[in-house]
């Protein structure tokens, strides 16, 4: 489907909040003016070799340059291929729009034959931030931790990564603004570059969906402390109604350090590495149509996230030998790259109705007296995570004992049919058809829906190159619900009946909430609300909550990891990975947090390393 550009702009709602943008538009420019935090500067010369050269600027790479930074006489590149921020990614109500645009790496799927089903090509669409702050810039701001169990699952096999270990760099990063979750200090902290606090802006509907959860028999509780099972309103990466992005709270502060140089618009093509020594010895990347090769001294850190960061490795010559000889790949180092891919694979189209007025609307959203009270007040819709206002953890009949919920639930006052659609449409690719059916007679009315997450998937995915050309976009085949006992579709089905039995609580029935029972397109053979129609719904409506993680795992054994437990790459000396790729296992939660609490860890090693 061509960017429905004709339509949008046929769109009379968006034009008529044109003047307000206009306006919008002066206030923000005249604020970034005068911020003390203003943008960085992006390097045009480069010198022949710095101490540390870290390629990508995501969640990870933007916390390992400015930690690096912090010893006067290291020299650090931080190369990352995307552009600055925009004032469109600045407004958390805006985060649905910033899909399938120039900040965009517009990954899809390959077809998935059980998932996806409901979208053009049976593919997925998998946005990644390529921008400065990485992935940061596109989420939807939800301040997660994971379960504790986690790290102690990856500990096993990994030294210093438990539970314990990670809390204090959680809160090392973390500045929270909400007093009444700050004052917990065993989990809590305050005054890190980090800015977290609640959504200003919040619908009556939150309430129901807490007093629902009370009534299932969950706690509303902070998900990020004692306990992770129960309901609460998110915490926001987010200051002063404004996206936190990690370039905003890790790069711009830190702007003027005379041993940091930033440079945009930069594509890595690869790591050169010493075939007798096998040490990684420099970066070759382009920028402005020229190729620059510049050394290390020291180490060179990939934060190029769980797409990326294999691919790198892949073209530089580190991954499966036979696949890399099939592209004639001088091969480094024979290691897993791109295996154990996994992702939060999510129901993302269960509508439910409701007869008060708090759905996410175009007139809600985009009136002029809205975009206004944002500007001048930091108030009102345009501050709220696209609609997110809940998130909770619950534990279905499959869960293990204790304190370790298997689905997450994003509750959110919007669905696939707020708004007119038509980004919506274009963002997902969901089939013409469906749209039509299913979605269209919903237009803007009044809706919430629940999306039931699955948090520890067991398929396993991967990620190959198409070409060793860098600028072709890899091969991404997440193969969603494909494991043996058919687990991750089961575990889904639960989270999706219990999604149906909350909005009958009688929280929700105080709203007029009711559940939109029109049969999916495609599942009309099935009998209506059995397991085996919801898992056709599941498998049409399969959505990615872009959680994704694992292609370069870390762990002891070079058979089955890609790294080790200090994120060094295994057999290839002054390389290290450090994103979302090294997670063994996808954290049972939003994964932006973790990816920073990574960076801020793997810098303390290499200091360790380095400062003796
Ligand atoms: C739409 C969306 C919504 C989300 N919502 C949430 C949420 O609400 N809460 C949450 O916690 N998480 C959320 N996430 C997930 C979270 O944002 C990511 O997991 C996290 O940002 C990943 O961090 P990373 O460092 O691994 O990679 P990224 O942040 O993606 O960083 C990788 C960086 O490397 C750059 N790069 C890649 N290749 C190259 C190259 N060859 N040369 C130079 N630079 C390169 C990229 O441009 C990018 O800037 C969401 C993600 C998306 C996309
Ligand atoms: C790094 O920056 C410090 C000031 O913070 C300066 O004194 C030092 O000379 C710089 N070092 C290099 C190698 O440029
Ligand atoms: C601005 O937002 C605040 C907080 O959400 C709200 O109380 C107020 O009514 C809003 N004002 C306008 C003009 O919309």
């Amino acid at each position: 489907m061509p960017p429905p550009a004709a339509q949008i702009f046929g769109n009379l709602s968006v034009w008529a909040s044109f003047p307000a943008f206009v306006l919008y538009y002066l206030f923000y420019s005249s604020f970034e003016f005068n911020d003390p935090e203003g943008r960085v500067t992006d390097t045009t010369t480069f010198l022949n070799e710095y101490d540390f050269i870290v390629i990508g600027a995501g969640s990870t790479g933007a916390v390992v340059a400015n930690r690096l930074t912090e010893v006067d006489d290291w020299k650090v590149l931080l190369l990352e291929a995307g552009g600055d921020e925009t004032i469109v990614s600045d407004v958390p109500g805006l985060a649905h729009h910033l899909q399938r645009t120039n900040i965009d790496w517009s990954y899809k799927t390959v077809p998935q034959s059980g998932a996806c089903l409901a979208f053009n090509d049976n593919r997925c669409i998998w946005p990644r931030g390529k921008v400065l702050g990485g992935s940061s810039v596109l989420n939807y701001m939800v301040y997660a931790r994971g379960n504790k169990n986690d790290y102690d699952q990856w500990a096993l096999d990994n030294p210093g990564w438990s539970y314990d270990d990670v809390l204090p760099y959680f809160i090392k990063s973390e500045d929270n603004r909400n007093p009444y979750i700050a004052a917990n200090k065993k989990y809590h902290g305050t005054g890190g570059y980090l800015t977290v606090q609640e959504p200003e802006y919040k619908t009556p509907l939150v309430t129901a969906f807490i007093q629902g959860g009370v009534e299932m028999g969950y706690e509303n509780r902070d998900c990020n402390a004692e306990k992770q099972t129960g309901f609460m309103i998110p915490q926001a990466t987010s200051r002063r109604g404004a996206r936190c992005s990690t370039a905003k709270a890790f790069l711009r502060p830190i702007r003027k350090r005379p041993n940091l140089s930033i440079s945009m618009r930069s594509l890595a093509h690869r790591i050169v590495i010493d075939p007798a020594t096998k040490r990684a010895t420099a970066a070759r990347f382009e920028k402005g149509g020229k190729i620059y090769q510049v050394k290390a001294k020291k180490e060179i850190i990939v934060s190029a996230g769980t797409v990326n960061s294999p691919q790198l490795l892949m073209l530089s010559g580190i991954g499966h030998a036979d696949h890399l000889g099939s592209f004639g790949i001088p091969l480094m180092a024979d290691l897993p790259v791109g295996d154990n891919l996994q992702d939060h694979i999510a129901l993302g189209g269960m509508v439910f109705r409701m007869d008060q007025p708090f759905g996410v609307t175009e007139a809600r959203y985009y009136s002029i007296p809205v975009i206004l009270n944002y500007t001048i007040n930091a108030a009102g819709p345009l501050t709220s995570l696209g609609g997110t206002e809940g998130v909770a953890w619950i534990k279905t009949k499959y869960a293990p004992e204790g304190d370790w919920p298997d689905i997450q639930y994003h509750f959110v006052s919007a669905t696939p049919a707020s708004e007119s659609g038509l980004f919506f449409r274009y963002n997902t690719g969901v089939r013409d058809d469906i749209w039509n059916a299913y979605y269209q007679p919903l237009v803007n009315t009044d809706m919430w829906q629940l999306i039931p997450t699955l948090l520890r998937p067991l398929s396993r995915g991967t990620i190959r190159l198409a070409s060793n050309d860098p600028h072709a976009a890899p091969v991404i085949d997440p193969k969603y619900f494909t494991d043996d006992a058919g687990m991750d579709l089961k575990t889904l089905i639960e989270g999706t009946k219990f999604a149906l039995a909350l909005s009958k609580t009688e929280a929700f029935r105080q709203v007029g909430s009711k559940f939109y029972d029109k049969i999916f397109p495609g599942c009309e053979n099935f009998t209506p609300w059995t397991d085996d129609y919801w898992g056709c719904f599941i498998r049409h409506y399969s959505t990615a909550i872009y959680h994704m993680a694992g292609t370069c795992k870390m762990g002891s054994d070079p058979a089955t990891a890609v790294v080790d437990s200090k994120l060094k790459v295994h057999g290839i000396g002054g390389l290290r990975v450090a994103d979302c790729s090294i997670m063994p296992n996808v954290v049972s939660g939003n994964t932006n947090v973790p990816a920073i609490m990574i960076g801020e860890k793997v810098s303390d090693m290499i200091k360790a390393l380095w400062l003796i």
